[in-house]
């Protein structure tokens, strides 16, 4: 049977096909769109836009040949319709600053944080859904009069597909609406936030059939990008591999044994694309993102170019340290406000010492996230790398050193379109359970194991990490008025 997954993201639907027997993937298409910037920290996008490309990537992918569809995309994006179906205003997504004080008023009105993370396995984070409502609620009034449904993106592309109303746990776990340890939307977070239950669609399992296409082909609920993401590097049980993502932000994402949060909310806590399965994530914002900056500030070279100056230093950069909270930080410190650093510079230290530093602090911020998410119970062996920043055999090897845990590639390292075909599969009866897929589907290509020689500098390295940001947090405060 041939499956497609698609991926709903901020700037394309990227899709894929799979063949069940062995998990080639046979197709795979892509469809670009922009996104709007209305106002600085503002990011919007029009839905329709999702809707007619996942169309077109659909039909490149097989359209009514298919078997099974699986869904994914980017989480927390708010969409807002009328009771008949209609786009009251364009999406806020997942990456829009605008709701700090609505994100403050609902802490405040579930009675602080620890009532927030006791209700939903979460503090109250900007991207997320449910200060993007209120948002609407406070600046948008007459249109938030009007609100009839509420929903995620990849789930409007299934109203879209076959009219059926309805989310999946993983991503229902970035709302803020959902008590992520009962798999159920939050009576209390609800009322609280005076949000109408009715509006919500039904938050199934990711691998259940939420309806058919109208030629047939049954939808899979599907998972949030990291959520689907992770399957398709087969991080699904705890104890085995974590996943590790180097986009332009990075994800440490753990399976977790059984539900956890972090009581101060540092970690995002979710239910997993698995019945009964539930992950932590520690997100940092700036990754390869830190990366791409310096190539762009030291002139036109290319990202070979930087790790092969880089790799002429050896760890630790001669005592250079990077701090990489370029656009503020999520973990392991939840400061919007956090700024970037190099300390200790002397005169011998070039531009390859500069890459070599920005390396190794998106490592030590890895590592950061990796050692909160560990303290829920996230017990691993392995990590399963993605994204961009994997493919750098430097970054690798240091985030390994640093990390302490050997990396491995998968073959098919397509994201969250791969783990949304995987789901597909359940929700076609190809396979039992997304156990089963991943099984059948995920194979290793190559592990990056630690270097022993760096483990011992690369502690003390991350020594002097940790003792930056707490050094420097007033000096940037005194520094705001002035940007
Ligand atoms: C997860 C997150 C991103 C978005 C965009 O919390 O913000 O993964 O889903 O891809």
């Amino acid at each position: 049977m041939i499956v497609a997954g698609l991926d709903v993201g901020t700037t394309s639907v990227k899709g894929l096909a799979l063949d069940t027997d062995g998990g080639n993937v046979v197709a795979s298409a892509e469809e670009g769109y922009p996104f709007d910037t209305p106002r600085p920290g503002w990011t919007e996008q029009d839905p329709e836009l999702w809707w007619r490309a996942a169309e077109k990537v659909l039909l490149a992918l097989g359209g009514a040949e298919l078997g099974g569809i699986g869904l994914s995309g980017q989480m927390h994006g708010l969409v807002a319709l009328d009771s008949s179906d209609a786009v009251l205003r364009p999406s806020l997504l997942w990456n829009d600053q605008r709701t700090a004080a609505e994100a403050l008023e609902i802490e405040e009105r579930l009675g602080g944080l620890e009532a927030l993370v006791s209700a939903t396995g979460n503090r109250s984070l900007t991207g997320f859904t449910a200060p993007k409502l209120l948002w609407m609620a406070r600046h948008e009034p007459e249109l938030y009069a009007r609100v009839a449904h509420v929903m995620l993106p990849k789930d409007y592309v299934r109203l879209r597909l076959c009219g059926e109303r309805a989310t999946d746990v993983t991503d229902a776990s970035g709302t803020l609406w959902f008590d992520v340890g009962e798999r159920r939307w939050s009576e209390r977070v609800l009322d609280a936030l005076e949000v109408d239950r009715d509006w919500l669609p039904p938050a199934e399992e990711s691998g259940v059939a939420t309806g058919v296409t109208p030629g047939g082909v049954p939808v899979a609920a599907g998972a949030g990008d990291q959520g689907a993401g992770a399957l398709g590097v087969g991080v699904d049980r705890a104890g085995g591999p974590l996943s590790v993502v180097l986009g332009t932000s990075g994800v440490v994402l753990s399976a977790l044994p059984g539900y956890a949060a972090d009581p101060e909310g540092r970690v995002q806590a979710s239910c997993h694309a698995l019945p009964d399965a539930w992950f932590g994530m520690g997100v940092i914002l700036s990754a390869a993102g830190s990366l791409r900056w310096l190539r762009d500030v030291t002139g036109d070279v290319p990202f070979g170019g930087l790790d092969a100056d880089a790799e002429r230093w050896g760890p630790g950069a001669e005592g250079l340290t990077f701090l990489p909270y370029l656009t503020g930080e999520r973990t392991p410190h939840f400061d919007p406000e956090a700024r970037g650093a190099f300390a200790g510079l002397t005169v011998r230290h070039d531009r390859g010492a500069l890459a070599r530093a920005v390396l190794e602090g998106v490592a030590f911020g890895m590592r950061d996230a990796l050692d909160l998410v560990a303290s829920l119970g996230g017990q691993t062996r392995a990590g399963r790398v993605s994204g961009g920043g994997a493919k750098s055999k430097l970054w690798m090897k240091i985030l390994a050193s640093v990390l302490e845990l050997p990396l491995e590639h998968v073959v098919v390292d397509e994201g969250a379109a791969f783990g949304a075909a995987l789901l597909g599969g359940v929700a076609a009866g190809a396979w039992t359970s997304p156990e089963e897929a991943v099984k059948a589907c995920v194979k290793v290509r190559d592990t990056v194991e630690p270097d022993p020689n760096w483990i011992e500098p690369y502690r003390e390295a991350l020594q002097r990490y940790r003792a930056l940001y707490p050094a420097l947090t007033g000096h940037w405060a005194l520094g705001t008025s002035n940007w």
